[in-house]
Order: structure tokens, then sequence, then C-alpha cells
């Protein structure tokens, strides 16, 4: 094996099996902490696994097989606890199988067949409860095959040519022998008393949970919250890593500042939303951890819902429900699609929704900091949904403003959060203000037109009420005899995207009324 490769430290995938590379493995490709998949296998590399193995903290497949490493398993394996596709199948292991391994939570497949392991199959293996496939065959193991958990499932197929290993579970396997299944039943009296309790404590805790979920689903329902029920799933890294055929280019969706969002499509057959955060970012990490605090709590039909994370030291990723019909920026750019001004109105209003919700019903208000048409997507129904909460802001208690550095897109930034860093529910009125001008002017605040003293807000301000017509998405207009009570409905729009944005963040008026007022808009 050429000595660089162990100095490639930014390396995720190393396949280099197949080949006729002999001697042991580099020292320096345990250094490789970012690693996400290695396949050696099949060839004729030897010696033995060091404790250091351990440190490939991210991987999530690793495959020696066909190889002739020996010696035994170090018991560090254990700590890769995102690995979810292990095979040191077929090579000449010899010694215990390590206890530790029943900590690899994600671990869906096991191969360890065609060795010389030796000792008993690890009863810590019953915990391994996403394990589908495992296989230990051809070894010299002995004693009693673990009979909880994933093993239920198994076939003798995963156990066969191992002279000494008994269970009553597996068909084709010879009983244990009578002392042992003595120790058994009193266990088993143990267990059952244990079960007994634990039952009963269970069912207590759950029907006090169903009826504080009934009362609370209740009142959320009540007012307009969209409760999903089984809405968060467990889903590996590697599943993740598969639903997007490696994070494929192909599957890549776009790209924002604080990471990268993928199509993938998950085993059950779900499509959604898979957003990496680029951990050379300064900020990613708390990113990360704002955006899981932020929607972790909040439920609303007009905000992105999280599904699950994949988190380890090395490769963060938020799973989001997915949305057919992308961001409200294609589709007013888009010259495939036109939405027309019934559409544009609910989407305002739904994405006005979302931030009232933001902004008075979390326990302290939440700023988005960030709202332009590219973070409004769009569902199946074109309902419109907030995302990208990646730098949004919880204001702590009693607080109604913050300072901050990290800046959301220029054009849509309030003049006291661009000029200032301050950081209030005031900042994102000012940028729905703006959102609003562009949705029904098809105009962007950076287009080229704007300069100097003239901007999209006061280009339009200029134009109220009288020449409105020359502002308007000329889609919206058509080329009839205008229609009064259309203009009239869109010029009360403009006249609240301006009351949203006034200079001075105290003259802004809040979602409250912005709600109250489209709501009242007659078309
Ligand atoms: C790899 O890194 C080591 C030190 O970590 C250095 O001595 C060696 O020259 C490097 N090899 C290459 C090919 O860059
Ligand atoms: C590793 O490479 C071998 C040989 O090409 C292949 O059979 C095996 O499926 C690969 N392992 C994984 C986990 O992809
Ligand atoms: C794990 O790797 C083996 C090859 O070593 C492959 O056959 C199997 O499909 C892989 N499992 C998953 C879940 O990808
Ligand atoms: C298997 O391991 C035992 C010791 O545990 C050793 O005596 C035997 O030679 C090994 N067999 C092979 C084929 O390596
Ligand atoms: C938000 O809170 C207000 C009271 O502050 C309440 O009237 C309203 O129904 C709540 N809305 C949602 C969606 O929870
Ligand atoms: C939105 O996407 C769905 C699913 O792809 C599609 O069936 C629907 O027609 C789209 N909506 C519109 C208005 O195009
Ligand atoms: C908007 O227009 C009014 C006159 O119609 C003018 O007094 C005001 O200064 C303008 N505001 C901005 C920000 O341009
Ligand atoms: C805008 O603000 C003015 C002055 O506060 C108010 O009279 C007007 O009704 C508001 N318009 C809308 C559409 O909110």
């Amino acid at each position: 094996m050429p000595c660089c490769i162990g100095n490639i430290t930014t390396l995720r995938h190393l396949y280099i099996d197949t080949n006729r590379l002999t001697s042991s493995i580099l020292a320096s490709l345990w250094l490789l902490k970012d690693l996400l998949v290695l396949n050696l296998s099949t060839n004729t590399l030897s010696g033995s696994l060091p404790q250091e193995i351990g440190n490939l903290r991210a991987a999530t497949l690793i495959d020696l097989s066909a190889n002739q490493f020996s010696g035994r398993i170090p018991s560090t394996i254990g700590d890769i606890q995102t690995l979810s596709n292990l095979s040191l199948a077929h090579n000449a292991l010899q010694g215990s199988i390590p206890e530790s391994m029943g900590k690899i939570i994600s671990l869906v497949h096991l191969d360890l067949s065609h060795n010389n392991l030796s000792g008993n199959i690890p009863k810590s293996f019953e915990a391994l409860k996403y394990l589908t496939y495992l296989n230990v065959s051809f070894n010299d193991l002995s004693g009693e095959v673990p009979s909880g958990g994933a093993f239920k499932n198994f076939s003798s197929q995963s156990f066969m040519s191992n002279e000494r290993l008994c269970g009553d579970l597996i068909f084709s396997l010879p009983s244990c022998p009578t002392g042992r299944q003595k120790r058994r039943k009193t266990r088993l009296a143990v267990v059952f008393s244990l079960l007994g309790i634990t039952l009963l404590i269970l069912i207590v805790t759950a029907l006090a949970m169903y009826a504080i979920g009934r009362y609370r689903r209740k009142i959320l329902v009540e007012n307009g919250v969209d409760f999903a029920p089984g809405t968060t799933l467990r889903v590996s890294c590697y599943e993740l890593l598969q639903a997007t055929e490696g994070y494929s280019e192909s599957h890549l969706l776009g790209t924002g500042s604080s990471g990268s969002v993928y199509r993938g499509t998950l085993n059950t057959g779900r499509n959604v939303a898979v957003k990496v955060f680029n951990l050379q970012e300064q900020n990613a990490f708390k990113s990360f951890d704002v955006e899981c605090e932020v929607l972790r709590n909040l439920r609303h039909r007009n905000l992105c819902k999280v599904i699950s994370t994949c988190s380890n030291p090395d490769f963060k990723a938020l799973v989001l429900e997915y949305m057919f019909n992308g961001s409200l920026e294609k589709w007013l750019y888009s010259d495939d699609y036109m939405l027309d001004i019934l559409q544009r109105i609910n989407i305002m209003i739904n994405v006005a929704y979302g931030l009232e919700y933001l902004h008075y019903n979390y326990s302290t208000p939440i700023v988005h900091c960030d709202l332009k048409p590219s973070n409004v997507l769009l569902d199946e129904d074109l309902v419109a949904h907030l995302s990208d909460f990646g730098i949004a802001k919880l204001l702590g208690e009693g607080e109604s403003n913050a300072y901050t550095t990290t800046l959301g897109t220029l054009g849509y930034i309030a003049p006291d959060y661009g000029l200032e860093g301050s950081v209030s529910i005031r900042c994102d009125v000012y940028s729905y203000g703006i959102m609003l001008m562009e949705v029904f002017t098809r105009m962007k605040p950076s287009d080229e037109k704007f300069s100097g003293d003239l901007n999209l807000r006061s280009w339009i301000n200029d134009s109220m009420p009288y020449a409105i017509t020359g502002i308007i998405d000329s889609n919206l207009l058509g080329q009839e005899e205008h229609d009064t009570k259309k203009l009239r409905c869109l010029s009360s729009i403009m006249e609240l995207a301006l009351n949203c944005s006034m200079q001075s963040a105290s003259e802004r008026v809040n979602m409250k009324e912005v709600v109250t007022v489209l709501k009242n808009i007659k078309f």
C-alpha cells in the first residue's frame, strides 16, 4: 500500500478492493478520522488489526474480508458507533468476539464467517436491534447462541460449521446441556417477573402519555398545528449514504451557506431531503445545533419538519421532509411555471402564519433571520413551508433583541440588522415585506436596475398608488382592461409590504397584523 494514502486526511471513501496488495495495513490509515467507507476486501494483506482501528469514528462501512489478517479482533472496534456494515470474513482471525461489539448500535450487516474465532457469541449482541444480517459460520465458536433481540430472525445458516454451538432457538443446533437449562429456567423466572413489573409500568405510563397527548393534540389542532404522528423515525447515517447514492451529484438539490441539500429515497420508499452540514465552515456545528433545537421543538404546517438527524463528530446531517415542488424562487423565475395571483397570496399567507408562530408561540421568540424566496419550499399542494433555520436566533427570556455577526442575505436584510447586527423579530418583518414586493413584481432586490438611492422599496414607493400597473409582474395583469378590484387588492398588498419594510424598526407592523390584513384582502 502506498504510504501517502494515510496523509490524505480529508479522504472519505477508500475502495482498493480486489487487488494484489500485500503487506500489513499502514499505521497511518487509522488517522483518517473522516473516513466513511473502507473497502480493502480481496487482497493479500496480512498482520493483525491494531487497537487504532477504533479511531475511525466516522466509518459506516468497513470491509476487510478475504485477506490474511490474523490475531484477535481489537475490542476498540466497539468505539465505531456509526458502523452499519462490517465484514471481517475469510481471514485467519483468532480469539473471541469482543463483547464491545454489542455497542455498535447501528450495525445492520455483520460478517465474521470463515475465520478461526473461538469462545461464545457475546450476549451483548442481543442489543443490536438493527442487525438484519449475521454470519459467524465456519469458525470454532462454542456455547449457547443468544436468543433475544435480533437472534429470533437468524437461521441456522448464520451459525453453521461451529461444532460446539448450542441453543434451543435454532432448529438445527443441539440443545444446550441440562445444567445450563436449569439455570436458564431460574433466569427465565426472574426475567418474567421483571417483565411483568416493567409491563405494568409501561402500561400506566402509556395511558398517562396518551391522555396528555390527546389533551395537547386537541389544543394544538384547535390552533391549526399539524401534529402528524410518527414523524420521528430513526435513520442511520449509513442509510442516508445509500439513500443519496453516496451523496452523488445527481441527488444535489442545492448548496447554501451552511451546507448542501440532497434528495434521497429511504428503504421504505419515502422521499426525504438530506441537509449535510459543511463542517469546514466555521459555524457549521452551531448551525446544526440551532436547526435541531429550533425544529425539534416546533410543529407547524408552514415550517419544514425534521424527520431525523445523523450526527457524529465528523459528519452532521438533518433529514427533512421532501418538498416536491421545490422553492418559491424556482417557481417565480422559471419560464415553465406560473403562479397566479391567488396562489401567490396563499403562499405569502402561509409564510406569514409560519413567521407569526415563530415570533409568538414558542417560549422565547425565534427570529428566522434569512427569509427569502429560496428558503420558502412548496409541497405537492403548493403549501409553503419555511426552511433553513441555520442562522435563526432564539431570543432569551425577556430579550427583545440580540447582537450577531452572522448575516442573512443582502437585499433582504433590515437596516438595523445589517448595519448594527441587532436581531429582533422586526428584522424578519422587514425581509417579509421585501419578499412580498418581490413575489408580486417578480423583481429581485438585487436586480441590476437598483443602485444608489433607487432600490426595490423606493421604486415601489414612488409608483404608489397611481402607477401600480407599471411595477406589478405583467403575468398577473394580462392583456385585457385591468380589473379595478384586482388592482385595489395588489395595491393594498404593496402598501402592506411598505408598512413591513419601514426604515425604522419601531414603525414596522408585526406579523399578527400582517396575518390580519392578508386574511381580509378581498380578491
Ligand atoms: C506524510 O506525512 C508524514 C508526517 O505525518 C510525512 O513525514 C510524510 O513525508 C508525508 N508523506 C507524503 C507523501 O506527503
Ligand atoms: C468491497 O469489495 C468487494 C470486492 O469488490 C465487494 O464484493 C464488496 O461488496 C465490497 N464491500 C462493500 C461493503 O461494498
Ligand atoms: C454490506 O456489505 C456486503 C458485502 O460485504 C453487501 O453484500 C451488503 O449488501 C452490504 N449491506 C448493506 C446494508 O449495504
Ligand atoms: C485456530 O486457533 C487455535 C487456537 O485457538 C489454533 O490452535 C489453531 O491452529 C488455529 N487454526 C487455524 C487453522 O489457524
Ligand atoms: C399561538 O399563541 C396564541 C396566544 O399567544 C394563540 O392564540 C394561538 O392559537 C397560538 N397558535 C398556535 C398555532 O399555536
Ligand atoms: C407539485 O408536485 C406534485 C408532485 O411532484 C405534482 O403532482 C403537482 O402537479 C405539482 N403541483 C403543481 C401545481 O404543479
Ligand atoms: C415614499 O413616498 C412618499 C411620497 O408618496 C415619500 O414622502 C416618502 O419619503 C417615500 N419613502 C421612501 C422610503 O422612499
Ligand atoms: C399601512 O400603514 C398606514 C399607517 O400606519 C395605515 O394607515 C395603513 O392602513 C397600513 N396599510 C396596510 C395595508 O397595512
